[in-house]
């Protein structure tokens, strides 16, 4: 193509005589439309998600959840100025999370009513002030120039120096939204003749205990940091899974893990991690695992050649601001897996990738 065709379809679209012919030819106004609604929002998309934030910080949905209340009841319960409130449903309403209902009363719409029941949701979006920070100014952001907060948060978590408190908030926030992380996996991956499962940075046992409720067979080997592991004894106690679970103390940077399982889960850890990270991990995972056995890794993926809203307009950046790892497609992590000796890779369909997408491989 000469270089001056080159991008000719895009400088024609740009150009603002067209626009204006295809917004009342009678063949593109539609198309015109639905384009301009999608760039709106994704300008709005900000306010969007701060209508969002202060709906769960307020505790409006979960105040909804029995009953409807009128705007009045509920700028007094939440100290705001009745004007402003109205504001706020509104938007709340406009975003399909609330409805208007008769004699000026507000309720959930089906949406709201799932921000209440998804486990885990409401958690992480309060959680989201942290992202916002480092986000503030996207320009130095994307240029690297940001010191940002997300860096030191996790590992200031699982790392013990938060206030124990405050870090069994945040563990429990990494519990709570397992639930789905687990439920999705366990559909996409069977482990039902698994003899023994080995959950590699398996945080205080949320996912072991969703393949103990599922599973009766394996027995459960669960391995994480000093700080972190011995938190999943409560979990298991009151699971009734304390004679199949084993709990191992360690980091896998420092120490080889543990033998015996012939399944290693990897379950939203890679992405926390660095290429060479991974890399040394899969292989600890290799040496591990008897011939026959099998890794899982589960986590939020890159959508690879195809980009996807959640894999690369979401979670890229939340782990971008982590500053250590990085959302990797399925492809990278098989091709990872490949080079640490495993084969035959396996990549089912994920059912929500937003919730989480698998890579099951062997060691032959
Ligand atoms: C994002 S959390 C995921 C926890 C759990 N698998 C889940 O999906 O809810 C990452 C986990 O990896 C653990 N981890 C990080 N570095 C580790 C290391 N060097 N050795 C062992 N575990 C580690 C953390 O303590 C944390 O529990």
């Amino acid at each position: 193509m000469p270089p001056r065709w080159r991008g000719w379809q895009s400088r024609l679209i740009a150009s603002r005589k067209f626009q204006k012919w295809a917004a009342a030819f009678p063949l593109t106004r539609g198309l015109v439309r639905r384009e301009g609604e999608a760039l709106f929002d994704l300008l709005a998309g900000f306010c969007h998600s701060q209508v969002l934030m202060a709906l769960v910080q307020f505790d409006i949905p979960a105040m909804l959840l029995d009953q409807p209340a009128t705007c009045n009841h509920l700028a007094a319960r939440c100290d705001v100025p009745v004007d402003r409130m109205h504001v706020l449903l509104r938007a709340g309403v406009a975003l399909n999370l609330l409805k208007s209902k008769r004699g000026g009363r507000y309720g959930l719409s089906r949406t709201g009513a799932a921000l209440v029941g998804v486990p885990g949701l409401s958690q992480m979006i309060r959680h989201h002030d942290v992202l916002y920070r480092d986000l503030a100014d996207s320009v130095a952001f994307f240029r690297g120039e940001v010191d940002t907060e997300l860096a030191d948060f996790w590992p200031y978590v699982f790392g013990g120096g938060m206030a124990p408190d405050v870090a069994a908030t945040y563990s429990d926030l990494m519990a709570q939204s397992q639930t789905l992380v687990a439920e999705d996996t366990l559909r996409a991956v069977d482990l039902s003749k698994t003899q023994t499962l080995l959950d590699v940075g398996g945080g205080s046992g949320a996912f072991l205990t969703a393949v103990g409720a599922a599973h009766s067979g394996p027995d459960l080997m669960l391995f994480d940091l000093p700080q972190v592991a011995p938190s999943a004894q409560a979990r298991f106690n009151a699971a009734g899974l304390s004679d199949r679970t084993r709990i191992l103390s360690g980091s896998f940077r420092e120490d080889p893990l543990p033998e015996g399982a012939d399944t290693i889960s990897l379950i939203r850890v890679l992405y926390d991690h660095s290429d060479d990270t991974v890399a040394d991990l899969l292989a600890k995972c290799h040496d591990a695992l008897p011939r026959g056995g099998r890794l899982l890794i589960s986590e939020p993926m890159s959508g690879g050649h195809k980009p996807q809203r959640a894999g690369d307009a979401y979670f890229a950046l939340y782990t971008m601001a982590m500053r250590t790892g990085r959302a990797r497609s399925a492809d990278e992590i098989a091709q990872l897996c490949l080079s640490a000796g495993f084969t035959n890779p396996q990549m089912p369909k994920p059912n929500r990738p937003f919730v989480t997408a698998c890579v099951v491989v062997q060691k032959t």
